[in-house]
């Protein structure tokens, strides 16, 4: 094992990796259209000298480094690097530059983080064991995601473990949340059409009223929950479109219902579907219609492996043992979507949250808002976390 003293490399990366969020602040760029951020993260990479660079994907950034004191462990780590489609609206001297497009989930941040990490372990790289790789994902806010393209290139190939991270403006700063198993949902999205026949509104008994079907199917689409998954699972079963029908004296031959599934696990998932289509079929066989279900998975969930974890957990413990501001929970998971799920689906990976509240006294601003903000602090804390537990994880110790 090498032994490396690599506090003093970080606190040196602090001020650039500040500069290099504000620049990708400025000049944001939608999913899969990261042309100018991919060039001016290779570009940054390159300035490194010791990390090979490459692109994976039209709009993604690979970087690789080679310890130089032998082998060991092969870590990715990955930042995603999209913005999105909103105007900002915060008055921050290095507010986007380019109107209707804005860093509002804090991947600006993310980049500057992994830019860090390579810088710090590229400083190092006479003192290492193993090798890490540097993966900057394009397209996490618009499904399919590109994760799963990077995967298909093979950026994964002979990876040990792959590391991923969130900063959290809602979440105080300090806090660094570790979930042990599932750490975000799978997010599906699904549509319904009901086909019965029109008539009269006096005569119902020569139609079949697909309003009347639709309704009987919303009402049992609720049951699932309640009902059908066990109540220690996870899940969630939201309509949130419901139309058929344009007249007040036509019963509706066709009704259209749409909504979005959440699962903290591949099973409850498959299980929410497969309840979703009973429902369907028979209600719609019981009143001689016809129901189609139409579902669209989504995001798969993360789920970080166990083993794994656990050292993480304990590493970043000592890691930041001196350090008072800091807290390491453990969180319990959330039911959004993170393609995360597409790398850890393929190596054992691990996926935490840094808390990056602005403001100490609550106030926190949600992502994805024209007012998002970081804490520009909770980067320094993210890079330690990085730097930290890659040496961990490719055998080298931290002094
Ligand atoms: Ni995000």
């Amino acid at each position: 094992m090498s032994k490396i003293t690599s506090t003093k490399i970080i606190e040196n990366t602090y001020k650039q990796i500040i500069n290099w969020r504000r620049y990708l602040h400025q000049y944001p760029e939608l999913s899969f259209k990261e042309h100018k951020t991919a060039q001016y993260i290779s570009d940054q990479l390159n300035e490194l000298e010791n990390i090979e660079v490459s692109h994976p994907t039209k709009t993604s950034v690979m970087g690789r480094l080679q310890g130089k004191k032998g082998s060991g462990k092969t870590i990715a780590i990955r930042a995603d690097i999209d913005a999105l489609p909103i105007k900002e609206a915060t008055n921050l001297p290095f507010a986007s530059k380019v109107d209707g497009v804005m860093h509002a989930c804090g991947h600006d941040g993310h980049a500057a983080i992994l830019l860090g990490t390579a810088k710090v372990l590229s400083e190092l790289q006479d003192t290492l064991i193993g090798e890490f790789i540097f993966l900057f994902q394009h397209a996490e806010e618009v499904p399919p995601g590109g994760a799963k393209e990077m995967v298909e290139a093979g950026v994964l190939d002979g990876v040990d473990y792959v590391l991923g991270l969130h900063l959290w403006s809602t979440v105080p700063f300090g806090e660094i949340q570790i979930t042990k198993g599932s750490v975000s949902a799978a997010s599906d999205i699904f549509d319904i059409t009901i086909e019965g026949k029109s008539g009269h509104a006096s005569q119902p008994d020569s139609a079949i009223d697909a309003l009347a079907i639709g309704s009987q199917i919303i009402s049992n689409l609720q049951h699932i929950t309640s009902r059908v998954m066990s109540p220690l699972d996870s899940g969630v079963v939201s309509v949130t479109r419901f139309h058929s029908g344009d007249a007040y004296n036509v019963i509706p031959d066709r009704a259209h219902i749409g909504g979005s599934v959440r699962a903290l696990t591949n099973d409850v998932r498959e299980q929410i579907k497969e309840s979703m289509e009973q429902i369907c079929t028979h209600i719609a066989i019981a009143h001689n219609a016809k129901a189609t279900l139409t579902y669209n998975y989504g995001y798969d969930p993360i789920v970080n492996n166990e083993d794994l974890t656990e050292r993480i957990l304990e590493n970043t413990k000592k890691a930041f043992k001196d350090d008072e501001r800091i807290k390491v929970i453990q969180s319990p998971p959330m039911l959004g979507g993170e393609d995360f799920s597409a790398f850890s689906n393929v190596v054992p990976g691990c996926y935490v949250g840094i808390g990056a509240m602005k403001n100490e006294n609550g106030t926190a601003i949600p992502h994805h808002h024209p007012q998002f903000d970081i804490s520009e602090d909770s980067l320094f804390i993210a890079l330690k976390y990085y730097v930290t537990t890659a040496l961990d994880l490719t055998g080298n110790t931290l002094l």
